[in-house]
């Protein structure tokens, strides 16, 4: 039985082009820049979401810390949503590691934080308080359903922080979803953000690594605290190679793991005991409720895995998640809703 797995993009396979890539690449040692084509990818990523510079690292994870230890010093503070991946999802890092503060805003349901919720945690000029720094938006925003932001709401963001001396991060691991489900370019979703973070071990499907985007001086001392990081990597254009094939190839195609969702959404709106809001799916992230008191979600998971299909319970008490990308196919879509109309009315 072939398992459809949707509990995340990350779980995508390089393609035959990128096996290819990888074989083929020219490497050298990273950390005296004389690997070739991690030098290649960097130019191309900072061309595609027009900043000077970018500098490849292992992770998205690793790709937000770096960008906040850069952007902060030890007691100064960053405002991020609550719902946000860097808050929730990346061990404290910023805290334990780099002896930063989050201020935490909330979320609305499209992945905005509202401007006056911003502007309130901003911190005035006062003794017994940190210093604000930094400002750090989402998007896509994994916890709001995937939410792709729209360039005029990051300019606002933008401009706020401006106001107030501050800079902007954009936690863009899924930007290339959002500027894809928005049909706008790439750059309009980072011209106004000072540091991006995007991800190509997600819907690009590449095994590993991001790029942390930004002006040269931001990237030369972001560089250094990649070393700190232990994360200077010596031929990793091994790796590199399939970030370029995933920019190349890649981004395009998001659109059908969109088209997936969507259609996912609207067979989960149909069916008895599930709950959703099929209207707030815009690209490849999902989540719906279990409503039916008849089974604990472990069970209802635990009964989709004997199916094949394979989704994650995460985000709410009866909540589960599901991710599409490449791999998933529309006739998995098909074979999904049967198997969860299945599992509801055997209760
Ligand atoms: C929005 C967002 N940011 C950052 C990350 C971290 O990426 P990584 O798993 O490569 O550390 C993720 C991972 O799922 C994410 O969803």
């Amino acid at each position: 039985m072939k398992s459809i797995d949707l509990r995340s993009d990350t779980v995508t396979l390089p393609t035959p082009k990128m096996r290819e890539a990888i074989y083929e690449a020219e490497v050298g040692d990273d950390v005296f820049s004389d690997d070739p084509t991690v030098n290649r990818f960097e130019q191309m990523a900072a061309e595609r979401v027009g900043k000077e510079a970018t500098l490849f690292v292992a992770s998205g994870t690793m790709g937000n810390l770096v960008c906040t230890l850069t952007h902060c010093a030890r007691g100064e503070e960053v405002i991020l949503g609550d719902k946000s991946h860097m808050f929730l999802n990346e061990a404290g890092g910023m805290s334990a590691l780099g002896g930063i503060h989050p201020h935490i805003v909330a979320n609305q349901s499209d992945g905005t934080m509202r401007l006056e919720d911003i502007e309130g945690a901003v911190r005035g000029s006062n003794l017994h308080f940190p210093r604000t720094r930094l400002i750090c938006l989402e998007n896509t925003h994994n916890r709001c359903n995937g939410a792709a932001l729209p360039s005029e709401y990051m300019d606002s963001v933008a401009a706020l922080a401006k106001r107030y001396g501050l800079s902007l991060h954009l936690d863009g691991a899924r930007v290339f979803n959002a500027a894809v489900a928005l049909g706008v370019d790439v750059k309009e979703l980072t011209r106004s953000a000072d540091s991006v973070s995007f991800c190509l071990s997600k819907g690009l499907s590449a095994p590993v690594g991001s790029a942390v985007c930004g002006s040269g001086e931001f990237i030369a001392e972001a560089r250094r605290n990649r070393k700190v990081l232990g994360g200077g990597m010596r031929q990793a254009g091994i790796l590199a190679a399939a970030g370029i094939v995933a920019l190349e190839e890649m981004v395009e195609r998001l659109a059908e793991d969109h088209a997936n969702a969507r259609r996912l959404a609207e067979g989960i709106a149909q069916i008895e005991g599930l709950s959703i809001d099929a209207a707030a799916v815009q690209t490849n992230i999902l989540y719906f409720d279990l409503v039916s008191d008849r089974l604990d979600v472990d069970t209802f998971v635990t009964r989709l895995d004997k199916k094949g299909i394979r989704l994650l319970h995460t985000g709410g008490p009866r909540r589960c998640r599901i991710v599409t990308h490449y791999g998933i196919e529309a006739k998995d879509v098909d074979v999904t809703l049967a198997a969860l109309r299945e599992v509801m009315e055997e209760f």
